[in-house]
């Protein structure tokens, strides 16, 4: 590994400056220096921003897998790849040395291969954060077979919607999955899915709990026994730079949910140089990630950024408040974790507590802290900063996207002089820019506008799967020659970055990505209920939660509310899951609405807020005096 690392600030600015100037010469010495290709490529980039059409390493030929994996075996053979913490402290952890995930891996691709899964098939991973999850996904990327990981607390309806899409062949998941003091039945989920997809032809269950579950003749197998028979040699498939590896479904502002999908040779060099830069990791450290493998986060920097660079990874089943408040500092203290990144939701959440849960466990062993997933607000950044980092290891703050591949904005650790609640600034090869209401660049510092990213990376999702139009409408026809974003932000006096939010209907609620249209649509399928509208407030811990305006189709209906919220809620939690209930309930008579029948969410969302000071311009609203009514009704 030889990428380049900035030393100090001064020198990130020049070896920004070049990277953007010539950024096919700076992508290309990355590919070059860092990873074992069957065959170079002949253009660095080729790229079309209206047609939203991108290749990296076009020509190039090459495996992840092999990245990840095999080229560690000579000099990491016996080192440790993957630690695995139980939910259950008292369950012992597991290392997994390259050598034996080289085993592992191996005998999965044979027995994906055997069960006839070919180059190109779709195969969906429905799993708790075991390790058979590494193993699987890395299996599917090693016969170029593309998974798509949908995390494992979506309703059997998220869960078949994202199969139908794209069409998976096979389903593989756990006899069921603990967490905290619970269990989850996955498989029963699956079952239920599966009614409704014609496509899925054989389901693998891996054992977790031991759960009494029910196996379907001719579709479902155990896992280990056909582990057990196969061969731990495998011959990787060879992939084309641009041959897809994955698709993950994230959430877009209308009820269907988006298949990103991500291409083999960009995706590789992205995350491991993103990953190798942003963590400062170093040979003998250990990293702990604690994302699900569910969402891009666990994708990037659980699995694959680590991976790629020969380190040691965390993954760890359980949540943080089992058994106590303090399993995270604890689990630190346990492996010795030198990096550890994590969410400003769990973050929230353990500085309600009392920071004894904290200083209890020795954290000396921490270099380097970071936050994913949504804004970090001033008070959280400063608890992290001064009770887990104790103010000698820098938070990363770190602003990307599922879309993104990889971390876009970000300080780079003991380089980068960090502020509170900001992102700073962008890594080198990435270029944002802030785009004012008439679609202008905005330039200069103490701006604020809507984010966009104006040259393209090597991470970038390529399309959504299916439906290349919605890709260029979503991304690139907002600000025509631009990538967009769907966040605000305002770079400061001295051009760093903070990230303000969502513009669009898209609600960060715990760090998970909720559109508020597929929550609508859930809503609105209940008998009692006529309309509904969703929108974001704040929350302590949360960050965002959900409050929903619903117009129920029978006003006398109100007078069951009790039994009609949990019903809405229970109807919500069976459609996407129980990440996306509500947190406050309103039944309104209308909602406020202009003329083209548009719901006008800029008044709901302050109603919420608890802010009536100022609603702007209603003069355009159809129903003026339903604004009254909402305010004093709110709950
Ligand atoms: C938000 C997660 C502020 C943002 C990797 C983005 C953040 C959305 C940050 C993507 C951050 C992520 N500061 N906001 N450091 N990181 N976000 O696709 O709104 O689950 O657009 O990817 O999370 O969420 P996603």
């Amino acid at each position: 590994m030889s990428y380049y690392q900035v030393k100090n600030f001064e020198e990130y600015f020049k070896h920004y400056n070049k990277s953007i100037r010539e950024p096919r010469k700076f992508w290309d010495k990355i590919a070059d220096e860092n990873f074992t290709w069957y065959q170079q490529w002949d253009k660095v980039l080729e790229f079309d921003m209206q047609e939203a059409d991108f290749k990296w390493f076009s020509g190039a030929k090459v495996n992840i897998v092999k990245n990840c994996i095999d080229r560690h075996l000579a000099k990491r053979g016996n080192k440790t790849a993957i630690i695995f913490e139980p939910n259950n402290p008292d369950e012992e952890a597991q290392h997994i040395t390259y050598t034996q995930l080289y085993e592992r891996v191996s005998k999965m691709a044979n027995v994906l291969r055997e069960q006839g899964i070919k180059k190109g098939d779709r195969v969906c991973i429905y799993l708790p954060m075991i390790p058979e999850l590494a193993v699987v996904v890395l299996a599917c990327a090693r016969i170029g077979a593309i998974h798509s990981v949908v995390f494992a607390g979506f309703s059997a309806s998220a869960v078949a919607a994202r199969i139908i899409d794209c069409g998976c062949k096979m389903v593989i998941t756990s006899d069921g999955g603990y967490r905290g003091n619970k269990t989850i039945d996955l498989k029963g989920i699956v079952d239920e899915a599966l009614k409704t997809c014609p496509t899925v032809e054989k389901v693998l269950v891996a054992k977790r709990t031991n759960a009494d579950i029910k196996m379907q003749e001719g579709r479902d197998q155990w896992l280990q026994p056909l582990l057990d028979e196969a061969v731990a040699n495998n011959v990787a498939e060879i992939m084309d730079a641009e041959d897809p590896l994955f698709i993950l479904y994230t959430s877009g502002s209308t009820g269907k949910p988006k298949g990103m999908l991500h291409t083999t040779a960009g995706y590789m060099v992205y995350t491991a140089y993103t990953f190798k830069n942003i963590f400062a990791y170093e040979e003998n450290d250990v990293y702990w990630c604690t994302a699900d493998i569910g969402w891009i986060t666990g994708h990037s920097y659980i699995l694959y950024g680590p991976l790629l660079n020969g380190a040691t990874t965390v993954i760890f089943e359980g949540i943080p408040s089992y058994p106590d408040f303090g399993r995270f500092w604890e689990v630190i203290d346990k492996h010795k974790v030198t990096q550890f990144y994590t969410a400003p939701t769990a973050i929230r959440s353990l500085a309600k507590e009392d920071w004894k849960w904290v200083d209890k466990h020795d954290l000396t062993s921490l270099k380097v802290i970071g936050s994913v997933g949504e804004p970090i607000n001033e008070e959280a950044w400063h608890w992290y900063n001064d009770h887990v980092g104790k103010k000698k290891s820098p938070i990363v703050d770190t602003w990307w996207q599922t879309e993104t591949g990889g971390i876009m904005i970000s300080p780079l650790p003991f380089v980068t002089p960090t502020k509170p609640t900001y992102a700073t600034l962008p890594l080198p090869g990435i270029q944002p820019v802030l785009m004012d209401e008439l679609r202008n660049e905005i330039e200069g510092n103490q701006v604020v506008g809507s984010l966009c990213i104006k040259f393209p990376w090597p991470g970038m999702a390529r399309t959504i799967w299916g439906d290349h139009q919605r890709f260029k409408e979503t991304y690139f026809s907002a600000y025509p020659g631009k990538y967009f974003t769907g966040d605000g932000a305002l770079r400061d006096e001295v051009g760093y970055y903070r990230i303000t939010g969502r513009v669009d209907d898209v609600v960060i609620v715990s760090g998970h990505n909720l559109g508020t249209a597929p929550i609508e649509d859930a809503i609105n399928e209940h008998p009692s209920v006529a309309e509904s509208a969703i929108v974001g407030f704040p929350h302590d811990v949360k960050g965002n939660a959900l409050y929903g305006f619903i117009i129920l189709k029978e006003a006398g209906a109100w007078r069951n509310q009790d039994n009609l919220v949990k019903e809405i809620n229970e109807h919500i939690s069976s459609h996407i899951g129980p990440i996306a209930k509500l947190d406050k309930i309103q039944f309104v008579s209308g909602l406020p609405k202009t003329r083209s029948g548009k719901i006008m969410r800029r008044i709901l969302r302050k109603i919420a807020e608890g802010d009536f000071s100022n609603f702007g311009d209603t003069s355009t609203l159809l129903n003026p005096e339903i604004v009254e009514e909402i305010k004093n009704g709110k709950v």
